[in-house]
């Protein structure tokens, strides 16, 4: 089944799966696909390569969708009768946002965004980039300006860091350890009232750092926002469990993220969240019918003469090799994940940085029927 039948009547599509698989290559094409189709779609990129921002007219200090000139979409074999609007993400600037929207003031707004270790916080945590992706995902969602929303997933080693992070986050908020910093009696109070101060005062005179007035307001300010942020939370979840919510797994063929994308697709399972099927992007595509390499050599030795027709031939048989390799990868992959027909992207002779490369992306995710089985016979060894 191609994309576009998967996703049909779907307004949030995410794109989930190991880092370099090809995620933010699959968001971009299929933004660009649904907007062929008509719709006005917003596509959320996370570290885009350079030139694939650069071709897409992505401006870094944005963190807002900007529509994609549709002048630098014509011309390429794709007419689009809908809108592109594309975002880079910004972490730090998405979680600051969620602060000013979250805080029930100006002052308490003020205080946690000037402090320092909100500043520390806010842009070292290492699973801000999840959390934040899916802030950014409830924003988009709940102003309505878009007919699909897609949303690129960060570069984690592991992807389920991403359908976890909602959870770890409110769970912080939530959690015991920060009601018992900010009970009377916490570890808040104690630190000051104990000889801990004195280590504090000191540091404040050697540095002029005052890391526990710092902390203090810090947590204080923040038990101000937990209500939001659980509402937030309970939101996100609404989106995510969403029937016109889905997760699409990509993935490439070795071996590593073929078991990951195995495992996150029995955790949306676990998690009652919807799976929109598998995407195995750079495959090496099998011919229906092989060629014999030593046919191929022994047909070229006349035109190249013998070295080049043997290197010829040993390509092919290599070419062939990893053919027969992913070929098994995406029968172990439907095998797995309950996806009976996988879509698949071949390995393009080159990088995807530019919107001929989507295009050419977008046309193996689209085709159908007939015009899915010629795509892949051109690119078949
Ligand atoms: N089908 C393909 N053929 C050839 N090159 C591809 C293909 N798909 C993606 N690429 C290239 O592979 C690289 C990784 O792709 P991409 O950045 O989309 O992966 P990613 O999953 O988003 O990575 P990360 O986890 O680091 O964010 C890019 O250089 C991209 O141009
Ligand atoms: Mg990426």
């Amino acid at each position: 089944m191609s994309i576009g039948d998967r996703l049909e009547g779907k307004r949030v599509v995410i794109c989930a799966g190991s880092g370099g698989v090809g995620k933010t290559t699959t968001s971009a094409a299929i933004a660009l696909g649904l907007a062929a189709q008509g719709k006005r779609v917003a596509v959320v990129t996370i570290d885009p390569a350079r030139r694939l921002a650069d071709a897409l007219g992505l401006d870094e200090l944005d963190n807002e969708p900007r529509q994609v000139d549709p002048a630098r979409l014509t011309g390429h074999g794709l007419e689009l009768t809908g809108e592109l609007w594309a975002m880079q993400l910004d972490a730090k600037r998405t979680f600051d946002e969620l602060i000013t929207k979250l805080s029930p003031d100006d002052k308490t707004r003020e205080e946690v965004l000037d402090n320092r270790i909100y500043q520390e916080l806010s842009s070292a945590v290492a699973g801000s980039q999840e959390f934040t992706a899916i802030a950014k995902l409830y924003e988009l969602d709940s102003e309505g300006n878009y007919d699909a929303i897609v949303l690129d997933t960060p570069p984690s080693r592991n992807a389920l860091d991403f359908l976890e992070a909602p959870d770890r986050l409110t769970g912080f908020f939530e959690g015991r350890a920060l009601r018992m910093f900010l009970a009377p009696t916490g570890i808040a109070a104690k630190v000051v009232g104990a000889g801990t101060g004195v280590v504090f005062s000191v540091l404040k005179r050697v540095t002029g750092v005052d890391l526990l007035s710092d902390l203090s307001v810090f947590f204080r300010a923040l038990g101000g926002l937990i209500d939001g942020f659980r509402e937030r939370a309970a939101g996100v979840k609404a989106i995510l469990g969403d029937p016109a919510t889905t997760f699409l797994v990509v993935t490439s063929p070795e071996r590593e993220p073929v078991t990951e994308a195995i495992y996150f697709r029995g955790k949306l399972r676990d998690a009652d969240m919807p799976f929109g099927g598998l995407v195995v992007n750079r495959v090496h595509v099998r011919a229906a019918k092989e060629e014999d390499p030593d046919d191929v050599r022994a047909a070229l030795v006349e035109e190249l003469g013998e070295a080049l027709a043997a290197k010829v031939a040993t390509t092919l048989r290599e070419q062939q090799l990893l053919a027969a390799r992913d070929e098994a990868a995406v029968q172990r992959l439907s095998r797995e994940t309950g996806d009976e027909d996988p879509v698949i992207v071949p390995l393009l002779d080159g990088d995807v940085h530019d919107v001929d490369g989507l295009v050419a992306i977008h046309r193996h995710l689209f085709a159908s029927g007939r015009e899915r089985d010629a795509l892949l016979a051109a690119a078949a060894y």
